[in-house]
């Protein structure tokens, strides 16, 4: 048998300890993922004992508690605190979400762990290189494709063709769904993954597309859309309450049903 050892340097070590301030009354432990990419050490687990009683009650609002009091080296992203930008997504206690509307409170165990979301290179603590996530998205060419001449005011939609995009256009980007998708570990190079597929699919029922066929010749291919396996990470870490396997069947099926 084959026996896998990661290489020394990967490993994450046992990291540094960041006591609670003196007077502390309630203290939480979270166990947070540091790299340095520039250094020399290996990624390691920090431990902060967090004075809870003096920051928010989400993960987001102890992150930035910590960089504040206790450490402000520790990089991460964040933009509104509010569940609408995506740029806080991490795995915290083993589930991919947004930080910001995630409650420490309600991880289960005794610690809280956070760590930056996984199979994506790491550019430094809690942030993930999302350049391929981004080239991916962007391949779909996630934007209307008319032939028809511009309309004077707007491209009218009746309510059902608008209803059909609920579902869809809520997607923030985050990539919690594809960096828990384990065909999207094995094949990122070539599997689309479910956000850019969602959004494929978000173009594709658009009722004032007018790329059907080229868009949906473009994703006819081995890799790019069949490797989902209906696995369903995706629709159960999803923070919007998202369905992207459901998106991907509706793809498969305008594809079958083309041919028949
Ligand atoms: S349903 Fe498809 S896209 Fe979603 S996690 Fe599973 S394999 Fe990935
Ligand atoms: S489908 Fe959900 S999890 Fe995936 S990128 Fe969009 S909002 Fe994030
Ligand atoms: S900070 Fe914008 S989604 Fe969390």
């Amino acid at each position: 048998m084959v026996e896998l050892v990661m290489p020394k340097n990967s490993r994450v070590q046992k990291g540094r300890h960041h006591p609670a301030p003196d007077g502390a009354k309630t203290v939480k432990t979270f166990k947070v993922y540091r790299y340095d990419p520039e250094g020399t050490e290996n990624p390691r687990w920090d431990t902060y004992d967090v004075d809870v009683d003096a920051c928010g009650p989400m993960v987001l609002d102890v992150l930035i508690h910590i960089k504040n009091t206790m450490d402000p080296g520790l990089a991460f992203r964040r933009s509104c605190r509010e569940g609408v930008c995506g740029s806080c997504a991490m795995n915290i206690g083993g589930r991919n979400t947004l930080a910001c509307t995630h409650g420490w409170s309600e991880v289960p165990g005794k610690d809280v762990q956070v760590s930056p979301l996984p199979s994506m290179p790491v550019l430094k603590d809690l942030i993930p290189d999302l350049t391929q996530f981004y080239a991916q998205y962007a391949s779909i060419e996630p934007w209307l494709h008319t032939e028809t001449p511009e309309p004077q005011k707007e491209w009218l939609q009746s309510p059902e063709d608008r209803e059909k995009l609920d579902g869809l256009y809520e997607c923030i980007l985050c990539a919690c769904c594809t960096t828990s998708c384990p065909s999207y570990w094995w094949n990122a190079d070539k599997y689309l993954g479910p956000a850019t597929l969602l959004q494929s699919y978000r173009w594709l029922i658009d009722s004032r597309d007018e790329a059907t066929g080229e868009r949906l010749d473009a994703l006819e291919d081995p890799f790019k859309l069949y490797r989902c396996h209906t696995i369903m990470n995706c629709a159960q870490v999803c923070p919007k309450g998202l369905n992207p396997a459901k998106a991907i069947a509706e793809v498969k099926k305008m594809l079958v049903d083309r041919v028949v």
